[in-house]
């Protein structure tokens, strides 16, 4: 073969696949201007509730940690009610139910802060103003929401008993015995692990497991545990080799990775020890800050970081409650 004859061979072999892969860019990026959350926010009633559980489970969340700081939150539960004041202005007569879960949880937080003797006189005035815009009475409320009780002995008897007692016995985690995990037993979940399946068994998942100093390091780069950073003294990060999939399957890593972690994360929990999986949703220049500074290869897609610790005798847990499937399913 000539150079020319090289030179259209190469062409034709490379240019059709970068366009595809261009194409399948392109079509995201319109995909994401329309439906992304960030993007016209207020103006779709989804986008709006979706950013709502949000920024209600931020508040849970404060509550479900070792030592909350007294007082916690108060500007983020005070934003808060005035946007779901906006969501009733707005959607009140499309979805009224909806506003139920965070008020409860507004009312949880006042009970809980005031229980620790601090005032918050503000946000209760703006919460009654809330209660009666929406015409709630706190009777109404749920009361499931907020934060419950975890003790080590229940979960250790249903963790391992039925697939049913797995996961009804998970919660994510936020503080742990300050002894780390042992090596065998994380090996263990991580052998249970390789039986996810993969797309054609390609297994592209990769884990990556740090200690102590390192571990709690990668847990402040994180940044979605702050105030518990500390309690991560044994973590996975979870990345998926991007080598592995094709031009027309370019989010397959995260679906492959997210089945994967998930399996990991009850392998864990069904070995006794508890988790929290902390987010790699970031742009990208913080993902690739992370790969620098924690040494993953720049082809591994970062899926989701997962803490991981012994199980203290009792602890706090976010409530998180879930949808019906009524809302979530749909028979055809
Ligand atoms: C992909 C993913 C990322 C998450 N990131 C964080 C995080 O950064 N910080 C945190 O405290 N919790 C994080 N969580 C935990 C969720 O808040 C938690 O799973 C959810 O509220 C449901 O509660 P449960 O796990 O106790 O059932 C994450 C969970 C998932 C699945």
């Amino acid at each position: 073969m000539n150079f020319k004859q090289k030179l259209a061979d190469k062409i034709s072999r490379t240019i059709p696949v970068r366009l595809n892969i261009l194409r399948e860019s392109y079509s995201f990026c319109k995909q994401l201007v329309k439906y992304n959350g960030s993007v016209n926010t207020n103006k779709n009633i989804k986008k709006m509730q979706y950013t709502l559980l949000r920024e209600n489970h931020v508040i849970e969340k404060g509550m479900s940690m070792k030592n909350p700081r007294k007082g916690f939150g108060q500007k983020k539960v005070k934003a808060l009610i005035l946007r779901l004041s906006e969501y009733t202005d707005k959607y009140y007569a499309t979805d009224k139910e909806f506003l139920l879960h965070p008020i409860s949880t507004i009312h949880q937080y006042i009970e809980y802060t005031k229980a620790n003797n601090v005032e918050i006189r503000e946000i209760e005035i703006l919460y009654n103003l809330l209660l009666d815009k929406t015409n709630y009475k706190e009777s109404e409320l749920f009361h499931s929401t907020g934060i419950k009780k975890a003790y080590k002995k229940e979960i250790l008897k249903n963790c391992n008993t039925t697939f049913e007692s797995l996961l009804k016995s998970r919660h994510s985690i936020r503080y742990f015995d300050s002894k780390s995990p042992s090596q065998s037993l994380i090996e263990k979940a991580l052998n249970l692990a390789q039986l996810t399946p993969s797309a054609c068994n390609r297994q592209a998942w990769h884990t990556h497991t740090f200690w102590n100093d390192k571990s709690i390091d990668l847990a402040k780069e994180q940044g979605g545990c702050k105030g518990f950073e500390n309690e991560i003294k044994c973590s996975i990060l979870v990345t998926a080799d991007m080598n592995a999939f094709l031009s027309y399957e370019i989010h397959q890593a995260y679906i492959d990775g997210g089945l994967y972690a998930m399996n990991l994360i009850n392998a864990l929990h069904s070995l006794g020890l508890g988790t929290i999986p902390l987010s790699c949703g970031f742009y990208d220049y913080k993902l690739n800050n992370i790969k620098k500074k924690f040494d993953i290869p720049s082809n591994e897609s970062l899926i989701v970081l997962i803490g991981i610790g012994n199980l203290k005798d009792e602890f706090n847990v976010a409530e998180s409650s879930r949808k019906p499937i009524s809302l979530t399913n749909q028979f055809h």
